[in-house]
């Protein structure tokens, strides 16, 4: 059975093909990245725009030899999202359904991103614990089957993802920031600075990471010369915090529900010095940790086809509109 992803919640334009029994066949993603990092973060209208411009390319991009007659059904993100740039992929998707009579199924984009290592891992079985770190979401998931998962915790401010965006910000590093800071911080002490680790003793696993932030403008407003040596510095040691703090809430997590597969998925999965103190905890607690391909971190519709695929034929089909803004994983449709 093949199931086409579609992908457009926010700057990636992204389509796939998931055959149930090869994987993936086929996919193509365009990143508007470039487009927004001019303005310094992503203007809404300007995405929906692109989707539009981009979708058809992406498509045959992603088909490659493959035929649409061939796509047994039609999966998209109806949110999380940018209620523009979601419209669209989801206006394309029911044309396409409705033009292959085939079934069309709307896809909870953070539920993508859960279940996105497991496309690459099928020995990870259900229950699973899901550290999802990205720009708009940071929370650490309880996914006990598919469809019920329990939200334990979750940043009460900024997202990890979205903190490393203001940092770069502030660094004068490019949009969006993350990877930069990564880059930097290699040639940085991480023991430069002392910032903050908000909650990291709090009782619950919610986070915070705007004070980090507003520490971090504090020190960069006071070094007089902010060169190359002091920006590595800078990243390395906010870097350090922030993995601090995703360390001690995934500790506590596991001591609190016993569970021994930890997933760490969305954009910022991609930073290697948090897998590398990830590893350590790792072999501390005697748990498996997993992570999507480097290629499928970032949104991409692969996991969206995924997901999808999940659906048993003809389970689920509807061509009405779904599309939300704000739709927390808790609150699926069984
Ligand atoms: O999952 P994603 O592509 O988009 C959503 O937010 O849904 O995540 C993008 C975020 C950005 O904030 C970006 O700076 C961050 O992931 N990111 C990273 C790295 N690569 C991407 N953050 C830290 N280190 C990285 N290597
Ligand atoms: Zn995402």
């Amino acid at each position: 059975m093949k199931t086409l992803g579609i992908e457009t919640s926010c700057d990636e334009t992204a389509i796939a093909i998931y055959d149930s029994d090869k994987g993936i066949v086929g996919e193509s993603v365009y990143s508007q990245m470039k487009m927004h990092a001019e303005y310094g973060g992503v203007v809404p209208e300007l995405a929906s725009r692109d989707h539009c411009l981009k979708i058809i390319d992406v498509l045959k991009e992603a088909m490659g030899k493959h035929s649409l007659s061939s796509i047994d059904q039609i999966a998209y993100t109806s949110g999380p999202g940018l209620l523009g740039a979601l419209l669209i992929g989801e206006s394309f998707a029911q044309g396409l359904s409705c033009a292959l009579e085939v079934p069309l199924i709307p896809i909870n984009h953070l539920e993508g991103h859960l279940m996105s290592p497991m496309m690459e891992f099928p020995e990870i079985s259900m229950p699973f614990i899901c550290l999802l770190v990205s720009g708009g979401h940071s929370m650490i998931v309880d996914v006990k089957s598919k469809g019920e998962y329990e939200i334990l915790g979750q940043s009460l401010d900024d997202a990890v993802g979205e903190a490393f965006d203001k940092v770069g910000k502030l660094l004068g590093l490019p949009y969006p920031g993350g990877p930069h800071i990564e880059k930097i911080a290699l040639q940085g002490n991480p023991e430069a600075y002392d910032f903050p680790r908000p909650m990291i003793y709090s009782d619950n696993l919610d986070m915070s990471l705007s004070g980090l932030k507003t520490a971090v403008l504090y020190t960069v407003q006071k070094i007089e010369d902010l060169n190359d040596v002091a920006k590595a510095d800078v990243a390395a040691s906010f870097q350090k915090a922030v993995t601090d703090v995703l360390i001690a809430k995934t500790k506590k997590t596991i001591e609190l529900t016993k569970r021994t597969d930890v997933i760490i998925a969305g954009g910022v999965a991609a930073n290697k010095y948090i897998r590398s103190k990830f590893k350590q905890l790792e072999d501390k607690m005697q748990i498996k940790v997993y992570y999507p391909d480097l290629k499928y971190c970032g949104d991409n519709a692969a996991m969206i086809a995924f997901v999808g695929s999940m659906m048993k034929p003809g389970q689920y089909d509807n061509k009405i509109s779904k599309v939300r803004a704000r739709w927390p994983l808790n609150e699926l449709e069984k």
